[in-house]
């Protein structure tokens, strides 16, 4: 019996890997947490099986779940939104996990700032622009932040900043970000990134409160930072017609010019 913590992705249904189907599709038992896991991925789930929406449960019943299906030998399909890295709360599963000796495996999901990122049509690490994206959140009612955490911190170092769990925060974060990143900064408010509803809003530091207006007050990520105008930057070396590197050895000379594939 195992337990398979599984990303289910940012909200498309089929922004979910192969792997994760696949052991949805093999699991009589299957939690999921419903507040952003959408429903289509259950259709996954074997005819008959088990299916909880954990959303109004608390730890100590979703651990009992577990430990009821690992008493009855079944295998589990934990399903989180995006990736299990990030926000997913699965780091208190599996400690109960390792204190009670059940075994569990974890596999990845599409996070929700690359689906963002995708919904823009914006890399986020652009040459000569960003070279770091930050993921961060602002202090929420359950949750403080770890002191060296600030917004203020992280803009000084005029990184690419995905923003979550903050929309509603909207006003202190440009105030927290102005004076480092500047009022003309480029800003994208993405909600529901890959939902049907999707929205996306681009504005600036000093505009975006304003065109966010009221109507957003969740699910939606604040990316900040210059590579977001998409303009302005450089070209990276990696396919610069005269830079010499292993896959193309521009001289005779190039250290990379005796090299071959099998010698990595
Ligand atoms: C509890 S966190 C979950 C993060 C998730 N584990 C991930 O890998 O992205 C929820 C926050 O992620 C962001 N989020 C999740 N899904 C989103 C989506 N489809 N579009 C935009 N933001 C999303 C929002 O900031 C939301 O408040």
């Amino acid at each position: 019996m195992t337990v398979h913590f599984i990303g289910a992705g940012p909200g498309a249904p089929d922004l979910l890997t192969l792997r994760g189907r696949d052991l949805i599709a093999s699991c009589p038992v299957c939690l999921y947490a419903g507040s952003l896991v959408p429903e289509a991925i259950l259709d996954h789930c074997p005819e008959g099986a088990r299916i909880i929406n954990t959303a109004a449960m608390d730890l100590d019943a979703i651990i009992a779940e577990i430990r009821t299906a690992h008493d009855a030998g079944h295998d589990v399909a934990r399903l989180h939104s995006g990736d299990l890295s990030v926000w997913s709360a699965m780091g208190e599963q599996l400690r109960r996990l390792r204190a009670e000796n059940i075994p569990f495996d974890v596999t990845p999901g599409v996070p929700a700032f690359a689906a963002a990122a995708a919904a823009l049509g914006n890399e986020l690490t652009l040459p000569g622009l960003a070279q770091s994206v930050v993921l961060t959140r602002t202090p929420g009612r359950a949750s403080s932040m770890p002191a060296g955490e600030t917004l203020t911190n992280f803009a000084a170092t005029g990184a690419t900043l995905a923003i979550h769990l903050s929309i509603q925060n909207l006003s202190r974060v440009v105030a927290d970000l102005s004076p480092a990143y500047g009022d003309d900064c480029p800003v994208a408010v993405v909600y529901r990134a890959s939902w049907p509803d999707q929205q996306i809003i681009r504005a600036t530091l000093s505009t975006i409160a304003d065109a966010v207006g009221e109507g957003i007050s969740r699910t939606a990520l604040i990316l900040v930072g210059p590579a977001l105008a998409n303009e302005g930057f450089d070209e990276s070396c990696l396919y610069s017609t005269d830079y010499d590197r292993r896959y193309r050895p521009q001289t005779a000379d190039s250290p990379w010019a005796s090299w071959s594939h099998g010698d990595d």
